[in-house]
Parts: C-alpha cells; sequence; structure tokens
C-alpha cells in the first residue's frame, strides 16, 4: 500500500461514503442542462478519489444512481448510463495507476450489458490493488439489497434462530467491507434516499449545502476534521467517560 501523501488528521475515518447530490441543481443555478451538471459531477468524482488516496482513507463508497432514479425521465437516465460508460472508459488506467481497486454495489439485473461489461472490465483489470477500495453504487437501494440478502439467506435454508447480524450483512452487497465511518450527502437535502440502510446505523453523518459539482479536497478536509471531533459512542461509554467514572 502506497503511504498517504497528505495525512494531516488524528483520526481519519477509514470508510467514507457519499450521496452525490446537487447536480441538477448546481447546473439550474449555471441557466446549463442538468446533463452539465452530471458531468461536471463525475469531473469532481475524480478529484475526490485522488483526494481519498492523498489523504490516506481506505474505503469510498458513493451513490451514482439509486433504485429509484429509474423514475427519471428516459434521456436523463440514458445520459446518465452514457456519463458512467465514460467514466469507466476514461478513468480505469489512471485508477489502475493510482492503486484503487474498484467494486460494484446495486442490482445488475437493470444494467445494461454494455454498463456490466464496461464495469466488469474495470472490477477485473484493479482487482489486485488495495490502497483504496472505490464502490460504485449504480443501481443500488438499501430495502432492494436487504430483500436480495434474505432471499438468498431463505434459499440456503439457514434455520431461523441461526440468523445473526452477521448473517444478513454476509448477504449484503457490501459484504465484507467495513461500515461506513463518514457518510457525506450534498446539496442541503437531510435524508438517506434508500443509501446504505443497514451499514450506516452507527455512521457518523455530514450535511453539507454545497452542490456535489462544488465539493472538492478542502471541503472533504473539512468533513474529515469535522469527523474527528465527534465521539462515537456505538450506545456504550467512551474510554474518558469510563475513566472519569462520573455518574452523577
Ligand atoms: C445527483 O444529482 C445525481 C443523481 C441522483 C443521479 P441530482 O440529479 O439528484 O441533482 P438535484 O438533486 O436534482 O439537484
Ligand atoms: C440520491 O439522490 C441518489 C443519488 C445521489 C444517486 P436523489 O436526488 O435521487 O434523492 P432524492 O430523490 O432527492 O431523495
Ligand atoms: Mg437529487
Amino acid at each position: 500500500m502506497g503511504k498517504p501523501k497528505d495525512q494531516p488528521f488524528e483520526k481519519i475515518p477509514q470508510h467514507i461514503a457519499i450521496i452525490m447530490d446537487g447536480n441538477g441543481r448546481w447546473a439550474k443555478a449555471r441557466l446549463l442542462p442538468r446533463m452539465a451538471g452530471h458531468r461536471a459531477g463525475a469531473e469532481r468524482l475524480r478529484n475526490i478519489v485522488r483526494a481519498c488516496t492523498d489523504l490516506g482513507v481506505r474505503y469510498l463508497t458513493v451513490y451514482a444512481f439509486s433504485t429509484e432514479n429509474w423514475k427519471r425521465p428516459a434521456d436523463e437516465v440514458n445520459g446518465l448510463m452514457n456519463i458512467f460508460m465514460d467514466f469507466l472508459d476514461k478513468e480505469t488506467p489512471e485508477l489502475l495507476k493510482e492503486g484503487v481497486q474498484v467494486r460494484h454495489i446495486g442490482s445488475k439485473k437493470e444494467l445494461s450489458d454494455a454498463l456490466l461489461a464496461k464495469l466488469q472490465a474495470c472490477i477485473e483489470t484493479t482487482k489486485n490493488n488495495d490502497r483504496l477500495i472505490f464502490t460504485l453504487a449504480i443501481n443500488y437501494g438499501g430495502r432492494d439489497e436487504i430483500v436480495h440478502a434474505v432471499q438468498e439467506i431463505v434459499q440456503q435454508g439457514l434455520p431461523a434462530d441461526a440468523i445473526t447480524d452477521k448473517t444478513i450483512s454476509d448477504h449484503l452487497y457490501t459484504a465484507g467491507m467495513p461500515d461506513p465511518d463518514l457518510v457525506i450527502r450534498t446539496s442541503g437535502e437531510l435524508r438517506i434516499s434508500n443509501f446504505l440502510i443497514w451499514q450506516s446505523a452507527y455512521s457518523e453523518w455530514l450535511f453539507t449545502k454545497t452542490y456535489w459539482p462544488d465539493f472538492n479536497k478542502n471541503k472533504l478536509k473539512e468533513a474529515i476534521l469535522d469527523y474527528g471531533t465527534r465521539s462515537r459512542r456505538f450506545g456504550g461509554r467512551t474510554k474518558k467517560e469510563e475513566e472519569e467514572a462520573y455518574n452523577g
């Protein structure tokens, strides 16, 4: 694994997940077509992947297309699919060079053969990298993921009382990955929109009004600094609280 270039933080989230929202409003504010917003968003993503490798983040998971985004007009959906294919074509050599391993989470069922082929090629090309695990959530929905997990578990015929948290986690698309430490949502919306609903049970959240195409390395650093001030208790008490033994 390459040494991080730029690690000024005491506490760095191992896994950052991002709901990349606000491309449409970014474009509208500039009197540009929505597609220009999505293209600017893809450009931003490549910078943020690079920033994560520089900062020593180990996992980056980004919400690129939800199971609900099929409700959008066909030209926007097709435009987005083309942007994903373009991104994979253009970025795979750089991702390979930078030590980034690409993964996909989401249902493959509705995705086109052309997109699946490019995704598969990128995943295969980068599979031995381990500096940053970069996961693209395309046609991803948290509920769909849980339904899929339950179907697999039932098909395997597991007895009810053998099912634990871990059984569920192991059947999710994210099996084997640590849960996100920090989830960032851009654009000012204060909701989860079906993203990593199981995995983010104890994640720290950061909401910013910045539209995704304006999000940058400095804003990411600010988010990481903010994360560093959080006291994660997971329902228990911090070590410091235990030491103080204040039961007042
Ligand atoms: C996020 O930007 C990209 C996707 C959901 C695919 P939006 O297209 O949702 O942008 P807003 O929320 O309309 O501004
Ligand atoms: C969430 O954004 C999905 C992605 C960023 C891919 P949306 O724009 O689809 O979410 P809602 O509809 O505002 O909740
Ligand atoms: Mg949106």
